[in-house]
């Protein structure tokens, strides 16, 4: 046991140590934490999905019509008698949505990284992935033979070099990208490596966890924005973020899909979801395209947030996800500390999840947020800033 009871006093001692809290999401951006009432700057719910009453109420009453979402577990994996009709369904739709040739439910963004990056490369085959990218597409690519490279944080450059160097060594080449990054919210210039990837031919992976919802017409993402959509050889969608629900997709070609339906182990080796929240999730993807209303309101948010934070002299990108990055463990955690006590939730984010020294407030933006509360906010951190 001492081993344990060190690591833990190594963590405190770094001011590194988290905890889980019980937070209870409320209606009109807000949510309940330690009793209080605060505004909940802290949620990826980006469309305000979870308390869209229309939303729900359609929901339930679409229910009314079928009887098969019912049954509370699934029983067991999709490759036995997990794969109800609301799989196939909500693939089939998505596969429609993006017009690709077919697409991949899994338990959740988590499950979809690891599993697919895991099984579609091997040995003699490259990974090149962003610096920044998620702790999934990391574990994604430890549990994977090929060889792996990380590229300096949106440096697309150093990818071109890399390829003119390496590209003739392998037998596939996998360029790894978020398009909105999850913890800075700055977003992949993904016409760039589209023409990258055409030009050395080699494969485009791009995780869209915080775009789907959010960008684009149809809500479909950066890479439908980017107008790049039917370029990209594995497109990541997940759930559990504006589309309000549990899960993740990948969309790509016919071939794909049957290698991973052969060979993802998160997807062979892992209960299926229950039916409820495949219908949920179909309900949602079916309305997302047509949450422009949303989108208009998270983007006018993002614009006045981006424009105040850097009036207040921080590096802010037009984005639904704002980094206010204070460097050391502790001034995060003392920062997120003072704005709980004025009324905002908003938690410190600290390595391993982000870079040494770059520790930060992690502000991300949803439709339910007012406006007033963004100045309110603001004007709470100004005047810290002048007593600092
Ligand atoms: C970029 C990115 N990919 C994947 C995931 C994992 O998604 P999920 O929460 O559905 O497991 C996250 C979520 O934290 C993420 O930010």
């Amino acid at each position: 046991m001492k081993h344990y009871r060190d690591i833990i006093s190594s963590i405190e001692d770094k001011g590194l140590n988290r905890e889980l809290r019980a937070i209870e999401s409320l209606a009109d951006g807000y949510c309940r934490f330690n009793g209080n009432k605060l505004v909940n700057f802290s949620s990826n719910d980006y469309l305000g999905i979870l308390d869209n009453e229309q939303i729900n109420h359609s929901f339930w009453k679409e229910l009314q019509n079928r009887s098969d979402w019912k049954i509370m577990g699934a029983g067991s994996s999709r490759l036995l008698t997990g794969n109800t009709s609301l799989y196939d369904e909500t693939e089939a739709l998505l596969a429609k949505l993006y017009e690709a040739q077919s697409a991949i439910f899994f338990n959740s963004g988590y499950h979809a990284n690891v599993g697919i990056l895991s099984a579609l490369t091997e040995k003699k085959d490259l990974i090149l992935s962003d610096k920044l990218c998620h702790a999934s597409i990391i574990d994604g690519i430890r549990l994977s033979s090929a060889d792996h490279i990380r590229y300096r944080h949106l440096d697309y450059a150093q990818i071109e070099t890399l390829l003119e160097q390496k590209r003739h060594l392998y037998r596939s080449v996998f360029i790894v990208t978020e398009s909105v990054f999850s913890m800075d919210g700055d977003e992949a210039n993904l016409q760039k490596l589209v023409s990258i990837k055409e030009k050395y031919d080699v494969y485009l992976y791009v995780d869209e966890a915080h775009a789907v919802g959010v960008k684009g017409e149809k809500g479909l993402g950066s890479c439908e924005e980017q107008n790049v959509i039917n370029r990209i050889d594995i497109l990541v969608g997940t759930m559990g973020k504006a589309l309000a629900s549990v899960g993740a997709y990948a969309v790509f070609s016919q071939l794909f899909r049957k290698v991973l339906v052969n060979k993802a182990r998160t997807l062979l080796f892992t209960t299926a979801l229950p039916s409820i929240n495949m219908a949920w999730s179909k309900h949602v993807i079916e309305q997302i395209p047509t949450l422009h209303t949303q989108r208009k309101k998270l983007n006018d948010l993002s614009l006045l947030m981006s424009k105040s934070f850097t009036e207040l002299g921080y590096d802010a990108h037009h984005s639904h996800i704002i980094p206010l990055i204070v460097g050391s463990n502790e001034a995060a955690v003392q920062l997120s500390l003072h704005l709980q006590q004025k009324g905002f939730l908003v938690f410190p984010i600290r390595p391993p999840t982000v870079p040494v020294n770059t520790s930060r407030l992690r502000f991300s933006l949803t439709s339910s947020i007012k406006e007033e509360y963004i100045h309110q906010l603001v004007q709470v951190i100004k005047e810290s800033k002048a007593k600092a």
